[in-house]
């Protein structure tokens, strides 16, 4: 028998809505107190897990069934201290603030490092945001002594801050990474009216605009320059599948660099660059449905590859800053996805729950997957920016 068409469509419209209803959402702003709840309790419970008085005091990863944690001149250092400053910030509970100082102060020595151009990501994680949140005049002094350890590092005939030191052949490796270091050098440069940091910064971002990019807005991973005169020696990759691949979280890491450099700067050309990268990570036909990269856009290995939860994490707060600054239909496109993200980063499939991952909050993240190193595993700095994005949508929620 044939049902007449109406009455099929409204029957198929009262079944619809209805399963809409079920499977309604919770509001965000639910979601965001209860992965901040459930972060507290994890980081309370790593905390208290951590090896006492050890030369490696920072949690880093958790990998093989063990905790694994770094010295302070690991690039990833400040990563702790920062979402244990993130912690402070999101419920005001002083016992967060005292934890933050503790990690922090360990941090100290990095101030004078001039080995690596992460000192910028060391210290204005940790510093910086302890600077933001309480105001301690002690701590601006680290971060100017730190962004000058990181000006040594400018070579003037190539325009950018080298990276690595050489290795590999290569000569002055820059690193599309190396543009979250310059946050540092611009807060330095307003905080002490030295114009010079900030012409670094600058003289860095635009060399990279220029070096670094495809046509289609994807980033190469490592730039090598010859030092003497600032000619491109080579565009290669090193935690990526191919040098010609797009590194999930080189790409993430180039939007959050424009987004601040435009933040900063005011430079359209700036802003054109991240909404460039945002649009060609969000409309990927290889990005997944829950909005999480898998580690490399081009692994062969897609759709059995590892996702990058840190990628993500990068991705989704990048953009809760960057839609304050683009016409309101873009902004309306860029929350909706962060939002997206932020559902997914927070729900099961990525959040722990307390006592599991070796305390970290989120699991599924790649560190470097041709290394076969911190596959599928936590990393602090996808739990710091995750913890930056839930702050950014609380803020505006
Ligand atoms: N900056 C190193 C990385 O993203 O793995």
């Amino acid at each position: 028998m044939q049902i007449p068409f109406r009455r099929l469509s409204v029957t198929s419209l009262a079944l619809s809505a209805c399963a809409s209803l079920f499977a309604a959402e919770p509001p965000l702003a639910d979601v965001i107190q209860n992965a901040l709840a459930t972060s507290a309790q994890q980081l309370e419970w790593q905390l208290a897990h951590l090896p006492a008085d050890s030369d490696k005091p920072m949690p880093r990863t958790f990998e093989h069934g063990k905790l694994v944690t770094v010295q302070t001149r690991d690039w990833t250092s400040g990563f702790f201290p920062g979402s244990l400053w993130y912690l402070f910030e999101a419920t005001g509970d002083a016992k967060w603030r005292a934890s933050a100082e503790k990690f922090t102060a360990l941090l100290a020595p990095e101030q004078h490092n001039q080995r690596t151009h992460d000192v910028g990501f060391i210290l204005y994680c940790s510093y910086g945001n302890g600077l933001r949140l309480t105001g301690n005049v002690a701590y601006a002094e680290v971060l100017r002594n730190g962004a000058a350890s990181l000006s040594t590092r400018f070579r003037p005939k190539v325009g950018c801050i080298q990276s690595w030191d050489k290795r590999r052949g290569w000569e002055c490796p820059v690193i599309i990474d190396n543009l979250m270091n310059l946050e540092l050098l611009l807060w330095a440069a307003r905080d002490t009216k030295d114009d010079h940091f900030r012409a670094i910064a600058v003289s860095h971002a635009d060399t990279t605009l220029k070096n670094h990019f495809r046509p289609d807005h994807s980033s190469f991973h490592v730039v090598d320059y010859d030092p003497a005169t600032g000619a491109v020696r080579t565009r290669v990759t090193h935690q990526g599948t191919a040098d010609s691949s797009a590194w999930a979280r080189g790409q993430a890491w180039g939007l959050y660099g424009y987004t601040v450099m435009y933040r900063e700067t005011r430079d359209p050309r700036y802003l054109a660059q991240a909404q460039a990268i945002a649009a060609f990570m969000m409309n990927h036909p290889r990005l997944p449905a829950d909005k999480v990269p898998y580690w490399d856009f081009d692994t062969p290995a897609i759709p059995d590859a590892p996702r990058d939860s840190s990628a993500a994490a990068v991705m989704c707060s990048a953009l809760l800053e960057l839609r304050r600054y683009v016409e309101p239909a873009v902004a309306s496109k860029y929350s909706a996805f962060a939002e997206a993200q932020l559902r997914s980063l927070a729900s099961p499939a990525y959040l722990a729950r307390p006592g599991e991952n070796g305390g970290f909050l989120l699991k599924h993240a790649t560190g470097n997957h041709p290394s076969k190193s911190e596959i599928d595993t936590p990393l602090n700095y996808a739990d710091y920016y995750f913890l930056e994005a839930l702050l950014r949508a609380r803020a505006a929620n």
